[in-house]
């Protein structure tokens, strides 16, 4: 049904910009900080909620600033500029550079770019462009920026600051809170569970490792026949499509929150192809990974503490890759890398996940049965000896 709207026609004057503002402000944008310097090389920076990403064939950014904006005037002379994207705490560095506050530049701590502008330390990320073009638009003007730098800030950037109906506000992420009760308990089981997975990892010839979920973390609890094991307490996002064990049996927001951890990770997510490999699981009760050329950059980016935002986000696209060209490559079993079953607690829920490897490559079929038979063991084992924990 089409209805007729009563639009602000008749409006005039200052009440039909007011309007104007009113109707804007329902939509919510993103606060970003646009720094450059002026003729004498002093820093200039004004808040700018217009910022959007342009092109990605090379790299754009834009804003708009009003015509009269004296930074815009700074920016086409310097013909560079740096946008910071602004966290939720920076909410009273926005209203400084908004108020033109004197101090506004000593409010905030800041890294200094190669060609000398400044973006702010912990930003959510950031940008550095050199103008391209701007254009006239009405009483604004579009600036279009080449990207020639680009990055996340220091880590602390948190979650970015947002503006709606005039006022501040930020997004609320959803994310798993940590039950420490359950997870103290599963960190006391590993002395015993380590036992039942040199028997298994012994008897079948194969590497396994047990690992568990900590707030949005999958942390490892221990492992058996492995060379060179991934540390007990080592750490690594939850974010599909890794440990799907760990979501096929859970509810329907945690299975939201690892199919969007990896949107957040690698800026995209295939929720169908997420909820069809989760019914997989289900309904076969293990999944598998394919491959195994993607383990020794996994191994390394996960023990390493100072692995970035950027590097996990490799590893995630690797993992993705190689399991998108191994998938085109005839029958799964001949490429399988990694068995991993459900340890389910008293309540149903996977809690833990067993994960199986080193039986490849491409294992008979009878191969992968003895595996798989002897991992359901192994979960059903692990799964007795927690509820006679629970008990
Ligand atoms: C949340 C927020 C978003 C803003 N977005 C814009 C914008 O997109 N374009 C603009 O011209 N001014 C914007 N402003 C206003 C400028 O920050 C402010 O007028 C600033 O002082 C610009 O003037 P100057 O360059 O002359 O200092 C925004 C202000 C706030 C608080």
């Amino acid at each position: 049904m089409i209805s007729t709207s009563s639009g602000s026609g008749r409006l005039a004057g200052s009440t039909r910009s007011q309007w104007w503002r009113t109707v804007l402000g329902e939509y919510p944008t993103g606060v970003v900080l646009v720094t450059s310097t002026d003729a004498d090389g002093a820093h200039v920076g004004m808040v700018v909620g217009t910022f959007s990403a342009v092109s990605e064939d090379p790299p754009m950014v834009g804003f708009m600033p009003t015509s009269t904006s004296r930074t815009l005037g700074h920016i086409t002379r310097r013909g560079r500029f740096v946008v910071s994207v602004l966290g939720a705490h920076h909410e009273q560095l926005a209203r400084d550079f908004a108020a033109s506050r004197k101090d506004r530049f000593q409010r905030a701590e800041w890294v200094t770019t190669e060609s000398g502008l400044l973006r702010v330390a912990d930003a959510v990320s950031w940008y550095e462009s050199s103008v391209d073009q701007v254009v006239e638009a009405g009483d604004h003007a579009i600036v279009l920026g080449r990207v020639e730098g680009f990055g996340v800030g220091n880590g602390n950037g948190g979650l970015p600051l947002l503006y709606l109906k005039g006022g501040y506000g930020t997004f609320t992420a959803p994310s798993l809170r940590l039950d420490f009760g359950r997870f103290g308990d599963r960190m006391r089981l590993t002395d015993s569970m380590a036992a039942v997975l040199e028997e298994y990892a012994k008897r079948c010839g194969v590497e396994c490792t047990v690992s568990t979920l900590a707030g949005d973390s999958v942390v490892v609890l221990a492992s058996a026949g492995v060379a060179d094991p991934v540390p007990r307490g080592a750490s690594f996002p939850w974010a599909a499509p890794l440990s799907p064990v760990l979501a096929a049996w859970a509810g329907d927001e945690q299975r939201k929150v690892w199919m969007e951890r990896s949107r957040h990770l690698v800026g995209k997510v295939d929720r169908p192809r997420l909820t069809a490999l989760l019914e997989g699981v289900r309904n076969c009760g293990y999944a598998v990974s394919l491959g195994t050329s993607v383990r020794d950059q996994f191994a390394s980016t996960v023990t390493n503490p100072d692995a970035d935002r950027a590097e996990l986000m490799a590893l995630w696209v690797s993992i993705e890759d190689e399991r998108a060209t191994l998938e085109k490559q005839g029958s799964w079993r001949s490429q399988v890398g990694s068995i991993q079953v459900p340890v389910f607690d008293t309540e149903g829920r996977a809690s833990l996940e067993l994960v199986v490897g080193g039986f490849g490559p491409a294992p008979s079929r009878e191969r992968f049965e003895e595996v798989l038979d002897g991992a359901r063991e192994t979960a059903a084992l692990l799964s007795a000896l927690g509820a006679a924990f629970e008990s």
